[in-house]
């Protein structure tokens, strides 16, 4: 252990096993940029407290300077005792500009610099994931005001439940997502607080707060996302034959050559298993960990990294499945059974002055007896209806038409065309500030 940063006190060597286990350079190498960065801060702060002369100072910066080129051009060499990225780069600045070197890391610990690494990562990422984001919600936003004509089954329970507009399923999922985007937007905020001179030393370099709060707006994102994604499998199949997948998001059986599967989709849904399960494992790791820093906390870097690395991906992959379907006009249509304006026909009632919950005890009964007839509920005779309330007359026809039902709900929120083009203004101004 003599060569080891932490070598002074110890005079044996570290299993090698024990070495593997406890590096974190395979993977927090992605940090080598923004741990230059904190180096660089931090040798100006401490040739602003006296701690550096001026040329000290200089040779500091431009080692660092070096060695963030060596990691864009990728020649940066790894040692075998390289253990983290922190110790990779304060090894290199050594060989670089001498002794000197070693004045870096007065009054700091790795503690302080893996912290702020983390942070500064963060928040280059989720910029990145925020702009991903608003692409995929202007995406439905946009879709919606383009086919807002086109009308297809609501379902609650996956049950056929009353008509809605294309654009209002397309906007329900936009919705969501600009919850989202608020979210991670406060998660940046917390984020982008310097740990490194904070309030309370003991609280900063071992506070993950930041890394939970993001891990769980991260899976909320997914379990929207997860949502959306099966709702569209279900319309991709050939019982419901509403939507047909782009061939850049699908793939075929090798086996059954008719095949072709929404595995975009279900990638989509798969990785919001994967994303909880990275959010589960922090909080098993954080639970009952003592104050300040422990070994522990070095797993908060592959869950950041693979949620930031997944996200990333299937939002861009949502985007492109959202932006390339086709839709089927027709057999959203034929979907629309006369039976999904049992709900108009009880508000016809209403509208002749009888209260909601007699008017739907008397849809219910038309709809029951158009069953025993077997025909539909627009094809019941006049005298059918007058026999279940005298209140129904020859105008009741108007009822049978799944535009006057949309039409009707004119209400904030509501499925009318107006209704409707109002969200979509609504949503575009509120993309406009997120
Ligand atoms: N690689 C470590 C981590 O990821 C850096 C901090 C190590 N600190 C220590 N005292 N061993 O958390």
């Amino acid at each position: 252990a003599g060569n080891k940063l932490w070598g002074g006190r110890f005079s044996g060597s570290t299993d090698p096993i024990m070495e593997m286990l406890n590096a974190s350079i395979s993977y927090d190498q992605r940090l080598s940029e923004v741990d230059i960065q904190g180096s660089m801060a931090y040798a100006k702060a401490l040739e602003k407290s006296g701690i550096l002369s001026k040329t000290e100072l200089e040779k500091i910066l431009s080692g660092l300077e070096k060695i963030s080129e060596e990691w864009s051009k990728g020649v940066f060499v790894l040692k075998q005792t390289d253990e983290d990225i922190h110790t990779a780069n304060e090894r290199r600045l050594k060989e670089l500009i001498g002794d000197v070197a070693g004045k870096l890391h007065t009054g700091r610990s790795r503690n302080d610099q893996v912290v702020t690494d983390l942070k500064l990562f963060m928040k280059n990422s989720l910029s990145v994931i925020s702009t991903h984001l608003l692409r995929l919600t202007e995406t439905l936003v946009e879709r919606a005001a383009t086919e807002i004509d086109v009308i297809l089954p609501g379902y609650t329970h996956l049950q056929k439940a009353q008509p809605i507009r294309w654009s209002q399923f397309l906007l329900s999922h936009a919705v969501a997502l600009t919850r989202d985007s608020e979210r991670l937007g406060e998660v940046k905020r917390r984020i982008n607080v310097l740990p490194l001179g904070s309030l309370n030393s003991m609280d900063a370099v071992s506070e993950r707060d930041f890394v939970v709060e993001f891990l769980s707006v991260a899976t909320l994102l997914m379990i929207h996302l997860s949502k959306m994604a099966e709702d569209l499998i279900i319309y991709s199949t050939s019982e419901f034959g509403f939507l047909t997948l782009s061939d850049a998001y699908s793939t075929g059986s090798s086996l059954m050559p008719q095949k072709k599967n929404p595995d975009s989709l279900e990638l989509i849904r798969s990785k919001a298993g994967r994303v909880f399960g990275r959010l589960a494992a922090m909080l098993m790791v954080l639970k009952g960990l003592p104050s300040t820093y422990n070994k522990d906390l070095q797993e908060d870097k592959e869950a950041v990294f693979d949620v930031v690395d997944t996200l990333n991906a299937v939002l861009q992959v949502a985007t492109g499945v959202i932006s390339t379907l086709q839709i089927n006009k027709e057999n959203m249509e034929r979907a629309l059974s006369p039976e999904m304006l049992a709900t108009d026909l009880a508000l016809y009632l209403v509208r002749k002055g009888i209260p909601f919950r007699q008017a739907h005890v008397a849809s219910g009964k038309a709809i029951q007896l158009s069953e025993t007839k077997g025909i539909t509920i627009n094809h019941l005779s006049l005298e059918d209806l007058q026999n279940i309330s005298p209140l129904f007359g020859s105008d009741v026809a108007q009822v049978f038409s799944v535009v006057s039902s949309v039409e009707q709900y004119t209400a904030a929120g509501g499925t009318a065309k107006s209704s409707v083009s109002a969200q979509i203004e609504q949503l575009r101004e509120l993309l406009k500030r997120l």
